[in-house]
Parts: C-alpha cells; sequence; structure tokens
C-alpha cells in the first residue's frame, strides 16, 4: 500500500517562515505519514511495518512534529525515532518531509527528544550515524553539540553507491540542549 503524502505548506506560507511545530509521541494513526516522510527522505527508508514495530519496543520512544496546515488542521510533517541502550542512547531514524524543511521543524523534533532522554537519568551519551555528504544534518547536530567520534567506511548503500557514514556524540551533560 503507498501512503500518502503529507500535504504541502500552504501556499501564503513563504519558504523560510518559521513555524511552531507540537512535537507529541508517534501513534499508530501516524504510520501513513511517517512512512512517507522517510520515503521522501532517505535512499534506504524505513517500511511502514519498521515503524509500527518501533510503537511495540519497549526500548524505542518514537515522537512526531505536527504543522498546521489549512484551516488549522495539524498535519504529520516530520519524525524521530530514539533506541534507549542506557547508558547510552541511538537515534535511529530522523526526518523532515522536504516541503517543510528549513522552518525549524527538524530543530524542535531534536531538542525535544535530547531533552526528554537526557533528563531520565540513566542515558550518558547520544549516538547517531550521518552521511558524509549530508551538510544540513551535521550543521544541525553540531550546533546541538555532537561531534564526530569515527566512522564506518561503506555504511550506507545508494544509487551512486557506498557512501561513509560519520558516527557523532553528545554526552547528556552538555546541559541544555537548546542550541
Ligand atoms: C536534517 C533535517 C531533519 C533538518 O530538518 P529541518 O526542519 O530542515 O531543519 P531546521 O529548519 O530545524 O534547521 C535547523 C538547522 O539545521 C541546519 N540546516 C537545515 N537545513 C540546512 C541546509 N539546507 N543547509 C545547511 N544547514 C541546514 C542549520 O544549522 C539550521 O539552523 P539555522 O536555521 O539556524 O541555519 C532535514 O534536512 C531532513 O529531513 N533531511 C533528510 C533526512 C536526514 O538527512 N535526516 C538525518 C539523518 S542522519
Amino acid at each position: 500500500m503507498s501512503a500518502p503524502k503529507p500535504p504541502s505548506p500552504p501556499e501564503a506560507l513563504p519558504p523560510r517562515l518559521a513555524l511552531q511545530p507540537v512535537v507529541r509521541p508517534m501513534r499508530g494513526e501516524d504510520l501513513d505519514a511517517v512512512t512517507a516522510i522517510s520515503a521522501a527522505s532517505f535512499a534506504g527508508p524505513w517500511s511502514r511495518r519498521a515503524f509500527a514495530a518501533e510503537l511495540r519496543n519497549p526500548h524505542s520512544r518514537a515522537w512526531v512534529a505536527e504543522a498546521p496546515i489549512a484551516a488549522g488542521r495539524p498535519a504529520v510533517v516530520g519524525m524521530i525515532v530514539l533506541w534507549l541502550l542506557p547508558p547510552e542512547a541511538e537515534i535511529a531514524t530522523f526526518a523532515v518531509h522536504p516541503h517543510w524543511r528549513g522552518r525549524g521543524l527538524g530543530r524542535a523534533l531534536l531538542r525535544h527528544a535530547l531533552a526528554w532522554v537526557c533528563r531520565r537519568g540513566d542515558v550518558q551519551r547520544v549516538f547517531l550515524e550521518v552521511r558524509v555528504d549530508n551538510a544540513p544534518a551535521q550543521a544541525l547536530y553540531r550546533a546541538f553539540g555532537f561531534v564526530e567520534v569515527g566512522r564506518r567506511r561503506g555504511y550506507y548503500h545508494t544509487p551512486q553507491g557506498r557512501i561513509d557514514a560519520l558516527v557523532m556524540r553528545r554526552p547528556c551533560g552538555l546541559g541544555s540542549p537548546v542550541p
């Protein structure tokens, strides 16, 4: 079954207008939207089944970002999934739909997830992998205090061939995740 695309931003919205998104836990009714966001964002996207499994996984936490669309109705336009492996955590997947990027939604999702995981007290470090050629994501992660701690050769399979991943880490002890 092909997932419906999230709606485009309202016509009148200037491209860089920042939004005040609502970040809330992912629910079963969000599966079509988050699958579509993943498909629009990654060469190797997650399936609907993969997201559904995360909702049942006690070691996983997932949130979505909602943005207002026509008539003030909210639409799911971003998502983040975190794996809990105390004393570590890992960002498993994270994306904003291409139509909605550059409006602060990615920052809001990352801020929410980091604040939540670092408040627990049992997680000391958060890890992630990011493509070496993914400048937007790397800029966002560095702004939040992530630093490069390793490199996985040929980690990503893409139509252009294999691409390395940077492994990045952020200690929870850095304090507030708000950049
Ligand atoms: C990475 C991603 C989630 C960012 O979401 P977003 O909503 O566009 O990000 P924001 O609008 O909140 O931007 C926050 C910061 O990210 C960085 N950033 C975002 N887009 C950028 C771009 N095109 N170029 C460079 N930096 C960029 C900037 O540091 C920006 O801060 P600024 O606005 O003060 O310059 C989004 O680009 C995305 O979904 N990309 C595809 C999937 C992906 O790469 N996920 C991460 C996998 S590791």
